[in-house]
């Protein structure tokens, strides 16, 4: 299946995509992670997408869509993907229908609030991107990712006002693909509140999987 999560900064499009593709044999492709390894290996991209990321704002469409346009190329993406973080804008969804074509689009929604308390909490794998929350899904030992081992970090744009601020930018930027998706007849609300298992469950019911 050739899915995509849509939804705020926060409100688990990351955790949820991880399970969804474990679950249907499919890798999950996350913009972000790709953008923040270009960034921590100082490549020519990493360094003209920082200053956005760091502010919050959204990197410019011509580098993410041929980012993303390399990685759907790849071999393990021809048998489906979960897409995660992309698109963003409606450049960006008319790009990718020159792409592949999208069976569903997962929209996850959650209370303001609560988007800004799962974002000051998460703690990342700087590694393996594996994602944490120091309350709501801690590590095993603190500080140290379950799964490879490695010190765990904060990222630079989880600070409270950045926070606010790109939840700003999903409002203006990213939220009217929920419409252009929903007339398309692809749109599966599902709301973000809950246990990451419960949440799990309520997409495979929207998905019919
Ligand atoms: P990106 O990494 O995609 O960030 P985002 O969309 O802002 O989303 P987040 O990663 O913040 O949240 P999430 O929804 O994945 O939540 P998560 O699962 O981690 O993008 C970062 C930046 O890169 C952008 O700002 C932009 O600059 C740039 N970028 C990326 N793609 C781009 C594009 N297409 N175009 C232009 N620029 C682009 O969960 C959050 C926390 O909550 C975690 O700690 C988690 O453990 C916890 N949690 C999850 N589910 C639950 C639950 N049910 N209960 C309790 N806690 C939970």
């Amino acid at each position: 299946m050739r899915i995509i999560m849509l939804g705020p900064p926060g409100a688990g499009k990351g955790t949820q995509a991880v399970r969804l593709a474990q679950r249907l044999g499919v890798p999950h492709v996350s913009t972000g992670d790709i953008l923040r390894r270009n960034v921590a290996d100082r490549t020519k991209l990493g360094e003209l997408a920082q200053s956005y990321m760091k502010a919050g704002k959204l990197v410019p469409d011509d580098l993410v869509i041929e980012m993303t346009a390399a990685r759907l190329r790849e071999r393990d993406a021809q048998k489906g993907f979960i897409l995660d973080g992309f698109p963003r804008t409606i450049p960006q969804a008319t790009a990718l229908e020159g792409l592949t074509r999208i069976d569903a689009v997962v929209s996850l929604f959650l209370d303001p609030e609560d988007l800004v308390k799962r974002s000051t909490g998460r703690r990342i794998c700087p590694n393996c991107a594996a994602v944490y929350h120091v309350h709501t899904n801690p590590p095993k030992k603190e500080g140290r990712c379950d799964k490879c081992g490695s010190g765990l970090v904060q990222r630079p744009d989880d600070k409270e006002d950045v926070i606010r601020g790109r939840i700003r930018t999903y409002e203006e930027q990213t939220s009217p693909l929920i419409g252009y998706y929903k007339e398309k007849g692809l749109l599966r609300d599902v709301y973000a509140s809950g246990l990451i298992e419960e949440i799990h469950q309520r997409i495979l019911e929207a998905l019919g999987a």
